[in-house]
């Protein structure tokens, strides 16, 4: 059965790849500017809207902490608007904003790889995980009005 985790590292390592393949002389860094934006942002807004919602009365997580990672989701996009509105003429600079987007990101996906997903994992019963995963599917059209 597929579970909501699954799905969100399965989205964790497509938006991996894309980056992996983001560079500044890359011939379709427009092509692929589109892809990381639409994976990036409908990534986070399931997390925000369907996956966090879901587990907000955990006791074992800190309020805190998914506050951070609900917040960390602006500030990607914050940065990834500001490092693909740079042009890749201006070497220095688009370097500079690509490893600090870059960085932002994996340190974003290791905290919830890491901690996250491993207590929601803990506490949630499989059948709720699998719910998620419907209720992610039938939330799609709504994802589709915020790219
Ligand atoms: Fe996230
Ligand atoms: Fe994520």
């Amino acid at each position: 059965m597929v579970n909501a985790i699954d799905v969100l590292i399965a989205d964790h390592r497509m938006i991996r790849k894309i980056l992996g393949n983001f560079h500044r002389t890359q011939p379709r860094l427009n092509l692929i500017s589109k892809s990381l934006v639409r994976a990036v942002k409908s990534h986070a807004w399931f997390e925000d809207q369907v996956f966090i919602p879901a587990f907000e009365n955990e006791r074992l997580l800190e309020k805190k902490f998914v506050q951070e990672i609900v917040d960390e989701h602006k500030d990607i996009e914050v940065l990834m608007a500001s490092f693909l509105g740079t042009r890749s003429e201006d070497k220095d600079l688009w370097e500079a904003k690509a490893i600090q987007f870059k960085a932002l990101m994996e340190s974003h996906f290791l905290k919830e790889e890491d901690a996250l997903f491993p207590i929601c994992s803990r506490t949630a019963t499989p059948q709720k995980l699998t719910i998620l995963v419907e209720e992610m599917r039938r939330r799609q059209p709504e994802v589709l009005k915020i790219l």
